[in-house]
C-alpha cells in the first residue's frame, strides 16, 4: 500500500533573483492550482534562496504548496553573523529544511557533525529535515559509494530520537550526477536506497515509519517514474528542471500513482 506521500522538492539553489523567485512562485501557485496535489497524494515543497524565503513564503501560503529552507544553522539565536536561524525560517513559514546538500558540504564546509547538529535543530523547530547524502565522482569510481553512504547516514542520525509527530526525509543525491543532465540508472539507485533504509532502521527500529527516502540528480519529465518506487523511493528533489514552470509541471503531471 502506498501510504507515504510523494515528495516533489524544488531546490532553486542560488539561481534566481528575488524578482524571478517571486514571479516563478506566483506562476507555480497559479498553474498548479488545478493539479489536485493533495488528492494525488503529492506534497510539493519549494526551497527558494534564503533572501527570498519570506516573499515566496507569502505566495505559497495561499496554496497547498509547502515552503522549505535550503540550509539552517544549529542555533536559533546569537552572535552568528551570516547564519540562518531555524526558528526564523519556521517563523517565515518553512516546514522543511534541506540539510547537508553536497553544495553546502563543499562551499559551506558542513561536516557530518554539523549535519547531525542541524538535524536536531530542525526537529526542535518543527522543520522536517531533508538530509542529503551522496558520493562524489572519485568515490564512485573508487567503489566507495556504500561506505560513504553508510557513514553519512549513521553520523547524521545516530542518537536522534523522533517524537510521535516528527519525521525525516533522506535524499540520495550522487554528487557527480547533479546538474549533469544524465540521471543514474534506477537499479543502482534502488540498490543504494536499500542500503539507506537498512542503515536507518539498524540505527533505530522506530525510524521505520518515520522516514522516507527520495532521489535527486538530473530528474526530468522522462525519468521521473524511475525514481518513484512504491514505498521504497517516495519522491525527488529537482534542481534545474524546477526553474522552468513547464518542465516542472510535466514532471508532476507524469507521475504515475
Ligand atoms: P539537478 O536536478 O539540477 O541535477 O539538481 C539536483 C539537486 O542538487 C537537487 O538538490
Amino acid at each position: 500500500m502506498n501510504h507515504k506521500k510523494r515528495l516533489i522538492v524544488a531546490n532553486w539553489k542560488m539561481k534566481l533573483s528575488n524578482r524571478e523567485s517571486i514571479n516563478l512562485a506566483e506562476e507555480i501557485v497559479d498553474r498548479f492550482a488545478g493539479m489536485y496535489l493533495n488528492e494525488r497524494n503529492i506534497e510539493m515543497i519549494i526551497c527558494p534562496s534564503h533572501i527570498s524565503l519570506a516573499e515566496v513564503g507569502k505566495i505559497v501560503d495561499r496554496s497547498p504548496i509547502k515552503l522549505g529552507v535550503q540550509n539552517i544553522f544549529y542555533h536559533n539565536t546569537g552572535s552568528y553573523t551570516g547564519q540562518i536561524s531555524p526558528a526564523v525560517a519556521h517563523e517565515l513559514g518553512a516546514e522543511y529544511a534541506i540539510i547537508g546538500h553536497s553544495e553546502f558540504r563543499k562551499y559551506g564546509k558542513d561536516t557530518n557533525e554539523d549535519v547531525h547538529q542541524k538535524i536536531k535543530a530542525a526537529l526542535d523547530n518543527e522543520l522536517v529535515p531533508i538530509v542529503c547524502v551522496g558520493e562524489t565522482f572519485d568515490e564512485y569510481h573508487d567503489k566507495k559509494t556504500e561506505v560513504i553512504i553508510i557513514d553519512q547516514v549513521t553520523k547524521a542520525l545516530e542518537d536522534i530520537k523522533l517524537k510521535e509527530n516528527q519525521r525525516i526525509v533522506i535524499a540520495y543525491e550522487p554528487v557527480w550526477v547533479i546538474g549533469s543532465g544524465q540521471a543514474i540508472r534506477h537499479n543502482i539507485v534502488e540498490y543504494i536506497i536499500q542500503i539507506i533504509i537498512h542503515t536507518t532502521i539498524d540505527l533505530d527500529q522506530s525510524f521505520a515509519d518515520k522516514f522516507q527516502v527520495i532521489y535527486g540528480g538530473s530528474v526530468d519529465e522522462k525519468n521521473i517514474n524511475d525514481f518513484i518506487i512504491g514505498n521504497i523511493l517516495t519522491g525527488v528533489i529537482v534542481g534545474n528542471n524546477s526553474l522552468k514552470v513547464d518542465s516542472f509541471m510535466k514532471i508532476v503531471q507524469n507521475i504515475k500513482l
